[in-house]
């Protein structure tokens, strides 16, 4: 049995991102568990409160979810031309006290409106954290999902063929990078 984590950087109902993350769920082979995470309930980071009161509890039961998981996903939209508030917010406070990254594989996907890049320069800046956060991040394949509006749905399910087509080699790509270690 291989266990992933999908960590989504959306918190909204209907993102795509959420929706690579189960579209994932649903082509993972039977011995492949994928959970999916997401990072409501995580307050700003303030080192004012981490001294005062420690992790919050949703920070806590979130690094433990990675620290269970033989592999990680994480779901890396674009905002700005870099990485959501959210998620970095998020690796921020999970980096305290001993990264619950390190040594782990991960592995990165995005999905972003527009016509070009589809969050490759998102990508590229959460791999540098990545770095700092000690992860043994998959070098490629990558996977940049241009023009989101097109290829899922009204609750962010994705519905374009050719993406889960490719999304499919990814995961195999990945399985390959989790399971065999090469
Ligand atoms: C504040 C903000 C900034 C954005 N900046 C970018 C951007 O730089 N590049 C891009 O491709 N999309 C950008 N977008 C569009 C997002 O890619 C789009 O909203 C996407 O659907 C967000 O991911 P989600 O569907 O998982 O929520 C931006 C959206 C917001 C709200």
């Amino acid at each position: 049995m291989t266990r992933l984590l999908g960590i989504t950087g959306s918190l909204r109902r209907a993102s795509s991102n959420t929706g690579l993350l189960r579209a994932l769920e649903g082509m993972a082979p039977g011995h492949v568990t994928v959970e999916i995470a997401t990072l409501h309930g995580i307050p700003l980071f303030n080192e004012d409160d981490e001294t005062a009161s420690g992790k919050p509890a949703a920070v806590q039961a979130l690094d433990a979810k990675i620290r269970a998981a033989d592999g990680i996903v994480i779901a890396c939209p674009e905002y700005n031309f870099s990485i959501p508030g959210v998620l970095k917010n998020g690796t921020d406070w999970l980096s305290r006290g001993g990264s619950p990254f390190r040594w782990k594989r991960v592995g990165i996907v995005g999905a972003g409106g527009g016509q070009f890049v589809g969050t490759a320069r998102s990508q590229y800046h959460f791999r540098q954290n990545l770095q700092a956060l000690q992860a043994i991040t998959m070098p490629r394949p990558e996977i940049f999902v241009n023009h989101n509006e097109e290829k899922f749905d009204a609750d962010g399910n994705l519905t374009d063929e050719e993406t889960k087509r490719y999304l499919a080699k990814w995961l195999e790509a990945f399985l390959e990078w989790v399971e065999k270690r090469p």
